[in-house]
């Protein structure tokens, strides 16, 4: 079976929808006319069990099935990112330096779809919890929704979430067993040495060349400290230093990000950053501080609710258009507190030969809100089935 029918006939609203949606992005927590524009669709879809302002904008309403029975837990993310539009499209981003370039237009939507179909349909027993949350890119608005009791006040016993791929045939499917997307930690190194005359370096504490040896030494945390079958990422993402061609700064910055899986792996390169950084910083006779922000925990689909999410998208997508065992990637995703806290998995589901995610010429395939919509559907149809 291909995409529900039903599900196909609301295509032309779902492609309104995402496309109104790409023209309003918005950052972070602040997703109050996304959130809006949702809480609207849901009152005509007929729902009226609707809650606002958790974790600032994000939105829960549910959906009750025919007879008692546990609650599902469906996710979408409604932010977008803080960067130019290049797309050109007609229904481009009508904000200067905003952009759904990740495709949470396009996630927003399939929820929406599905939740029109559940509401019309009731075809499941127990509950649906829809949750459509904020600050996804930043600002771990899915942790936020944990933390203000989400899972708890509304009894959701599983969870599941879907990301667009660009590079993947529209409508196919890929997830993974297990942990699928890493751990994104963050850290900043400040150097402070003693400034002075480009031509008279011997009168100076330099912290340009100590910036450079951290940031050489850093490279072997991955080649020479690490199990080379554990997945792990140390990337020096910028360096900040001084302002003149002939003068010797007196302070210089690194900035990087580490991805894990593993809280050991994450633990030993804390442990290798602290090291580093002193001993180069006693080498070079300069000053440095390490700064260690912990970010979004790795994200962990539990093994059988992934083996039952991969066979609902079997029906979807067909056997040959799905891979269940796609193998992790070093992104990260806070939809990891919500599988933190409850068995689930997250997939991705195929956008086609587009831009990738957070490019500016990225854009949500229309075409891909049908398959994701129906697999929302069937998997509540499934999971929670009506008592016979
Ligand atoms: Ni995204």
């Amino acid at each position: 079976m291909p995409v529900i029918n039903r599900i196909a006939d609301y295509t032309p609203d779902m492609t309104a929808w995402r496309r109104h949606l790409h023209t309003i992005p918005e950052l972070m927590f602040d997703c109050h006319q996304t959130a809006a524009f949702v809480v609207e669709r849901l009152r005509e879809f007929g729902i009226t069990d609707i809650h606002e302002g958790i974790a600032t904008s994000g939105v829960v309403a549910i959906i009750e099935g025919q007879g008692d029975g546990p609650t599902v837990g469906l996710r979408a993310d409604m932010d977008a990112l803080p960067m130019q539009e290049e797309t050109g499209l007609p229904y481009a981003s009508t904000i200067d330096g905003m952009m759904h370039a990740c495709g949470h237009d396009g996630h927003t939507t399939m929820l929406l779809g599905a939740a029109r179909y559940l509401a019309e349909t009731r075809n499941f027993s127990g509950r649906v919890a829809l949750i459509f949350q904020p600050a996804e890119e930043n600002g771990g608005g899915g942790e936020v929704m944990v933390n203000e009791g989400i899972l708890d006040t509304f009894d959701i016993s599983q969870v599941y979430a879907l990301h667009n791929a660009p590079g993947t045939p529209v409508g196919h499917f890929y997830t993974e067993p297990g942990p699928i997307m890493a751990a994104a930690d963050d850290f900043h190194i400040h150097i402070t040495g003693k400034g002075g005359h480009g031509a008279m370096p011997h009168e100076t504490a330099d912290p340009v060349v100590a910036a450079l040896g951290i940031a050489n030494a850093i490279q072997t945390i991955v080649s020479r400290n690490n199990y080379s079958q554990d997945n792990l990422v140390v990337s020096i993402t910028q360096i900040h230093t001084g302002s003149a061609d002939n003068i010797v700064p007196d302070k210089a910055y690194l900035n990087g990000t580490v991805r894990t899986f593993d809280r050991a792996v994450q633990g030993m390169v804390i442990a290798r950053l602290e090291g580093i950084v002193a001993g180069q910083a006693a080498s070079y006779g300069v000053e440095a501080e390490l700064i260690y922000n912990v970010g979004y925990p790795a994200t962990i689909n539990d093994a059988d609710k992934t083996r039952f999410a991969a066979d609902v998208a079997r029906e979807i997508a067909g056997d040959d258009g799905v891979n269940a065992n796609a193998g992790p990637e070093m992104g990260a995703e806070d939809f990891a507190f919500l599988l933190e806290n409850r068995p689930g998995s997250y997939l991705f589901v195929g956008n086609g030969e587009t831009a990738g995610l957070h490019h500016p010429e990225f854009d949500f395939d229309d075409e891909t809100a049908a398959a994701g919509a129906s697999f929302f559907a069937r998997l509540v149809e499934r999971a929670q089935p009506i008592a016979e």
